[in-house]
């Protein structure tokens, strides 16, 4: 449970870099990010290299004892770079480079960007592989941040030939894989293929989810170059990459396993402003952030870091790029602070440590204002400080497995992008659903990658599995594990066609039904759920019509079967609105055998070891009592509070 902060010595004369190391460490942090955009001070001209500045800002940090996070630079190539070698740059859907004046302005195929890439990170390493001041390495920046891992340049064209090629071996395979003989889109070599892009209407489904994975896998192999670069010059130092909120235009689970500990930017305040609840969910969480933006992320990217999971950059106050940037709540970034470390987060860093009043961020809160005095939120970050310092007395728990795994794959939301067949579906606000109604029966989620063994878990949740691979149902079929099923799962094979025997494909192996027919529906149609003759829920987006001999738990109002069980499995053949969904859950888990506990709205827990926090994102004080010993806070927890409390494993 550390704290830090994210740094721009370059951005600040350096006469006032020690004054800002010292207050750093007064105010109880440990880690400093620097670094990842640094590239034009630290070669201005063409291999001319000016390390001397960061040499200086380096020792001045160490001095003060603060452990430093060294970003590699490559996020932002300078302006001679890009003129020296315009195929660096991005090429758009519409053939257009993306071109110089902000940042992420790479392709990740560059042939030429993974050269310059290799150059500037070994002699990053070179100078300060051994430096005693790092602690741990960051790889590039927010990979995809601004809309950036597709690219359709003439190196992403032949790479993706050659990626097919060694995917289908031959070109026959892959018209058979896509289906091309539709619409005479057969092709003869993989020469002749093309990213997806500037054709007369929607180009094949399958094609594009390739053009995904590929895409994917060039952030994959890029990732690599700075990792293989790190390990040989740094070794024995964590390397970690940040990821973003919300985004799944690339697999991060395969660059998890090649990086040591998932960071994440948290922003709670700029996802809600951008997320899709409703108006009055919005105005409610304005000033907290939505109670399971934060949580679902902690969970998510705890696996893609294979249990190291930070959050690298915490927003501090408001920020600059949402619609709308509000001011967080006083005690929201206390809140959120804590919120992480419930959720297993070794390192918590406030992005950014100050204000800068120039360029594209100056209206970004940071710790400090432009004029370097102390934000008011440096209150808050004080407090945590002081509050881990007291509560390190009791031993700082782990967290360990949950009874409930949730799956989350990125390849079914490329599927459902690729295929909505209804434009008010999305597979992560989907799965996020799920997450929330788990969440709001006061259960610890851990999140898994859908490859992933299931060892150990009471009950499986997965909300609309595309495809579902045979390692996963073999397994659960095995183990008899509870799972259950949303609508669309199994519905797709591995390259985005129908199943031989219907939806749900695989999942037929678990519970003897096939879908025959799926309609989706708009956001204003709401129909009943039925239990015998009683309304039991709303269906809502999406519905199927299920050909089974089994007999229905619920029915749609025509009489048609909804909800299915059949042994340890349950299929749920429509999308439901959050309260359905969660009296199906709390169903679901209690015949599993967890526990379940329904919070009062805005309240969150959190199981870490045997501490349980207590997060309140609602308007009004609630009363959490569990039994157990009380390490902070109170059983009345005011808005924007928490509590912590010792409790015995059984509770
Ligand atoms: C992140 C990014 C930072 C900064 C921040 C602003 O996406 O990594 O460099 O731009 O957002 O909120």
């Amino acid at each position: 449970m550390l704290l830090g902060t994210c740094y721009y010595p370059e951005h600040w004369p350096e006469t006032q870099w020690e004054d800002d190391a010292r207050r750093m460490a007064e105010l109880g942090l440990t880690y400093v990010r620097v670094g990842e955009f640094a590239w034009s001070r630290i070669e201005p001209e063409p291999g001319v290299f000016t390390w001397e500045w960061l040499d200086r800002a380096l020792d001045v940090l160490h001095a003060q004892g603060l452990r430093v996070v060294m970003g590699t630079p490559t996020a932002t190539p300078p302006k001679w770079l890009i003129d020296q070698h315009p195929d660096i740059l991005a090429v758009d859907e519409n053939n257009q480079p993306r071109r110089f004046g902000s940042r992420r302005h790479y392709c990740f195929s560059s042939t030429t960007y993974r050269a310059e890439t290799q150059r500037i990170v070994t002699a990053m390493l070179e100078r300060y592989g051994q430096h005693p001041a790092i602690a741990v390495w960051q790889t590039d920046n927010e990979y995809g941040c601004h809309n950036t891992i597709l690219s359709f340049s003439a190196c992403a064209r032949k790479r993706f030939q050659s990626w097919l090629e060694k995917r289908y071996g031959t070109v026959d395979a892959l018209n058979t894989a896509w289906g091309n003989v539709f619409w005479s889109m057969e092709y003869r070599s993989f020469a002749e293929i093309d990213p997806p892009m500037q054709a007369v209407t929607e180009t094949n489904p399958s094609h594009r989810l390739d053009f995904r994975r590929f895409s994917s896998d060039m952030v994959v192999e890029y990732n690599r170059i700075h990792v293989d670069i790190i390990r040989r010059y740094s070794p024995g130092r964590d390397i970690h990459h940040n990821y973003m909120g919300c985004f799944t235009e690339f697999d991060h689970y395969p660059v998890g396993s090649d990086l040591d500990i998932a960071t994440w930017d948290s922003y709670p305040l700029g996802f809600l402003d951008q997320s899709r609840y409703s108006l009055e969910t919005k105005a409610y969480y304005l000033r907290t952030g939505h109670p399971d933006f934060a949580g679902f992320h902690h969970d998510l990217y705890r696996r893609v870091g294979n249990g190291r999971m930070w959050v690298q950059e915490q927003q501090p106050g408001p920020v600059n790029w949402a619609g709308h940037n509000p001011v967080p709540k006083p005690g929201m970034v206390r809140l959120w602070t804590w919120e992480g470390f419930a959720h297993g987060a070794e390192a918590m860093n406030y992005f950014r440590w100050r204000q800068a009043p120039f360029a594209q961020e100056q209206m970004h809160a940071g710790l400090d204002l432009p004029d370097a005095t102390p934000a008011p939120v440096q209150a808050e970050v004080r407090q945590v400080a002081e509050e881990i310092a007291r509560l390190k007395a009791e031993g700082l728990p782990e967290t360990t497995q949950a009874d409930v795994a949730l799956v989350f794959d990125y390849h079914a939301q490329w599927v459902f992008e690729a295929q909505p067949q209804g434009r008010n579906f999305s597979y992560f606000d989907t799965v996020l659903e799920y997450y929330t109604a788990l969440r709001e029966l006061g259960v610890s989620v851990d999140i898994v990658a859908p490859q992933d063994s299931i060892n150990g878990y009471r009950a499986v949740v997965m909300a609309a599995q595309a495809h579902v691979p045979d390692t996963l149902v073999a397994e659960l079929a095995q183990t008899k594990t509870p799972v259950f099923i949303g609508p669309r799962s199994g519905s797709k094979t591995i390259s985005l066609c129908t199943p031989a025997e219907l939806a749900p494909g695989p999942l037929q192996q678990l519970l003897p039904l096939r879908v025959i027919q799926v309609e989706s529906l708009p956001d204003q149609i709401r129909e009943p759920l039925l239990a015998g003759d009683k309304v039991s829920g709303t269906v809502v987006r999406w519905r199927e019509r299920v050909e089974t001999t089994l007999q229905p738990l619920l029915r749609f109002e025509n009489g048609d079967g909804a909800l299915f069980e059949h042994g340890q499995a349950r299929y749920l053949a429509a999308c439901v609105d959050t309260d359905t969904l969660k009296q199906q859950m709390k169903g679901f888990l209690t015949n599993a055998g967890v526990a379940v506990q329904p919070l009062p709205a805005g309240l969150r827990v959190r199981r870490l070891g045997d501490w349980l926090f207590a997060f309140n994102y609602s308007q009004d004080t609630v009363r959490f009592a569990p039994s157990g010993q009380c390490l902070l806070g109170k059983e009345e927890i005011p808005p924007a509070e928490l509590s912590v409390w010792r409790v015995p494993s059984s509770v």
